[in-house]
């Protein structure tokens, strides 16, 4: 099992979300890019904490007041279906719940819907930081490639406007604005589309107490796989100590030091 799964794992399960141990994975997901995509740095992490998600202009065809629905399909909607899904962080990697994504895309025609509010839709995280979106594969339209629009905001935070890119689309090598830090991961799932995201917010989330405060707590013992742990808890491992930054059921992988945001080595 890969350290993604378990992410996408523990984030089902409602368990704290760990840093990923290593610097260089990608975010999307089981990536399979084209040939032409394949040469292209991953998508940020927020494993390094100065790499959000990057912004993208609005564009002309933003609309305020979009419906608050996670479904833009309606019966009889013409196009490829897609599922959106995905994780907002903050930049010290905890996940935002209650954070504002407002998504608006053109139609499989590539016409954005000026008059109503076809193909624009907000959302929140829920409390896992977690979103999906239900949408079609949005058409293309003169003198852009495939995308997405979105606005991400977590309470109290500014406002993150950016687009989001398929892979794999012959139009990416010649549109001005393409970012390929702004790829999703799109698989095909029957005859729709899945595709997977993770927004980095330049926000500090919510880390939660000083782990280091009051430093005076007993020592849990050894680190065991398939226990509970608080933020403080110290074990021992490999003969030396570490205390626990977020509270989470350990699993084998999550051993320290595999994961600083598990765990953090004491003297
Ligand atoms: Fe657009």
């Amino acid at each position: 099992m890969s350290r993604k799964t378990l992410l996408r794992a523990a984030v089902a399960a409602g368990a704290a979300v760990p840093l990923l141990a290593t610097g260089s994975l990608a975010l999307a997901r089981d990536a399979v890019r084209s040939s032409t995509d394949r040469t292209l740095p991953p998508t940020p992490f927020c494993d390094d904490g100065d790499d959000p998600t990057p912004d993208q202009m609005e564009g002309p065809y933003f609309r305020p007041n979009s419906p608050l629905r996670t479904d833009l399909v309606t019966p009889g909607t013409a196009g490829t279906r897609l599922t959106v899904s995905g994780y907002v962080f903050g930049r010290n990697c905890v996940p935002l719940p209650g954070v504002l994504l407002d998504f608006w895309q053109a139609d499989n025609a590539g016409a954005y819907d000026m008059a109503g509010y076809a193909f624009r839709g907000h959302q929140f995280t829920d409390a896992s930081g977690g979103f999906t979106l239900r949408t079609i594969v949005p058409g293309l339209y003169p003198g852009r490639t495939r995308h997405i629009h979105v606005k991400a905001q977590a309470p109290g935070e500014p406002v993150l406007t950016t687009q989001l890119y398929f892979p794999g689309e012959p139009r990416n090598g010649t549109d001005a604005l393409f970012d390929p830090a702004l790829l999703m991961n799109v698989r095909a799932v029957g005859g729709g589309r899945t595709a997977t995201f993770d927004f980095v917010l330049d926000v500090d989330g919510a880390p939660g107490p000083d782990p280091t405060d009051p430093p005076t707590d007993p020592p849990s013992g050894t680190w065991t796989a398939g226990r509970p742990y608080a933020v403080g808890d110290r074990v021992t491992h490999g003969g030396r100590s570490y205390r626990c930054l977020q509270a989470h059921t350990s699993m084998a992988g999550w051993e320290p030091p595999n994961v600083p945001a598990l765990w953090r080595s004491e003297p």
